[in-house]
């Protein structure tokens, strides 16, 4: 029997990463090839354990560059693609939307048009709860697979116009695929510009924590690992053509998650700022993940215990947070803040 090959696309950022040492883990019979362009999201040192893995395969190459994509998947024949890689900062979005149009949207169709050239078994296109907008506050409402996408920032906006072209490869050419979307994620590995990882380093370095508007605004938080293992299930037992949204009911206001990593390090709530908000910053968000539960899913981590392992996490792998956050990123943390470290 020939193996499965599966192309995961950008699987050395946070989410792709955890999803490609799961699937080489959990898959050995599996081929698993890793694309990614490398941007600054990008990082590879987290494959260290599994590069000499004869399952895994590094492509460094752009999603957008039909030139190099096409020819690929001519010579790989991928049986499985799982499309991870993006743009996904909303305050990113919010100062530079050009680059997630080129990466979210033409880079989407760029894989949708190579996937229907050569024919796939499927295709799972990884998305996110902001393109349905945002909820208000009352706590009986959630979004469904129905909810009407009415995307709010930039970076929402290219998700959901990424979205809209899988479903029409589906209803045109009758490509094999599902979308998932998921509520935020936290665990290894996340980006330290991101809430969580953020909140984390600069606690543990006695910095400033900045809080955006009143800190009322409500995300749902899934571990990363749940994320990958709802994913793994849509790959192999999704209904073509179907979204699945994935969440786990974690709702917290930003500000309790703040509380609890500054509570959980042994440090005063001096270190909260309150900032000025985000532009466009959506209210809440939260997830109803029954259509997934019924396909046989359900997530291992409550937000205690997943915060507490995500803790213990970045506790033991400050060379990789603290190797990140001295590059580059010092100059996006001056600009995005306007303020010194
Ligand atoms: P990330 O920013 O950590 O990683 C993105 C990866 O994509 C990086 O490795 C980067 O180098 C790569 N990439 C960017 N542009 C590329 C291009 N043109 N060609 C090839 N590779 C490119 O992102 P993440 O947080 O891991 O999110 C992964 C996916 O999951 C995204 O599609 C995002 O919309 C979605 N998502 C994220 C969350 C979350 O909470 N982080 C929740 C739901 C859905
Ligand atoms: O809901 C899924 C989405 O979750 C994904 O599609 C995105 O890729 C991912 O980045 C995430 O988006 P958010 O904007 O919700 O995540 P972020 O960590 O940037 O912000 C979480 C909340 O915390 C949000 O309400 C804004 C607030 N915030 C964020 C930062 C970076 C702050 O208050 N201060 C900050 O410094």
């Amino acid at each position: 029997m020939t193996k499965k090959k599966v192309l995961v696309t950008g699987g050395a950022g946070f989410i792709g990463g955890n999803f490609v040492q799961y699937m080489v883990h959990k898959y050995p019979d599996y081929e698993i090839y890793n694309l990614d362009l490398l941007t600054y999201a990008g990082d590879l040192t987290k494959h260290r354990e599994i590069e000499k893995n004869a399952n895994y395969h590094l492509i460094q190459a752009d999603i957008a560059d039909h030139e190099t994509i096409l020819p690929l998947f001519e010579r790989e024949q991928f049986d499985f693609v799982v499309h991870f890689a993006a743009e996904s900062h909303v305050d990113r979005s919010i100062t530079d939307p050009g680059v997630f149009v080129r990466t979210n949207v033409l880079g989407t169709q760029v894989l949708l048009d190579a996937a229907k050239h050569v024919g796939i078994e499927k295709f799972v296109h990884i998305s996110t709860d902001e393109v349905y907008g945002e909820l208000d506050f009352n706590p009986a409402t959630f979004f469904t697979e129905q909810t009407p996408l009415q995307p709010n920032s930039p970076y929402s906006a290219s998700k959901a116009s990424s979205d809209l072209l899988v479903r029409s490869y589906h209803e045109t050419y009758n490509l094999p695929v599902n979308i998932t979307r998921c509520s935020n994620n936290y665990g290894p590995y996340h980006f330290p510009e991101k809430l969580i990882p953020l909140t984390i380093s600069r606690v543990l370095n006695n910095e400033k924590v900045p809080v955006y508007g009143d800190g009322k605004n409500i995300r749902d938080w899934l571990h990363v690992y749940d994320h990958c293992a709802a994913i793994a299930l849509v790959l192999h037992d999704g209904v073509n053509g179907e979204v699945y949204n994935i969440g786990g009911h974690n709702e917290r206001t930003n500000l309790e998650v703040v509380q609890t990593i500054i509570k959980a390090l042994g440090k005063s709530e001096e270190l909260i700022e309150f900032v000025e908000d985000r532009l466009g910053h959506d209210k809440r968000y939260a997830i109803d993940p029954a259509k997934l539960e019924q396909l046989g899913w359900e997530p291992k981590y409550r937000f205690e215990s997943g915060i507490e392992q995500t803790i213990q996490w970045y506790l033991e792998n400050k060379n990789w947070w603290e190797n990140i956050i001295s590059g580059e990123y010092q100059k996006y943390f001056e600009q995005q803040y306007k303020l010194q470290r």
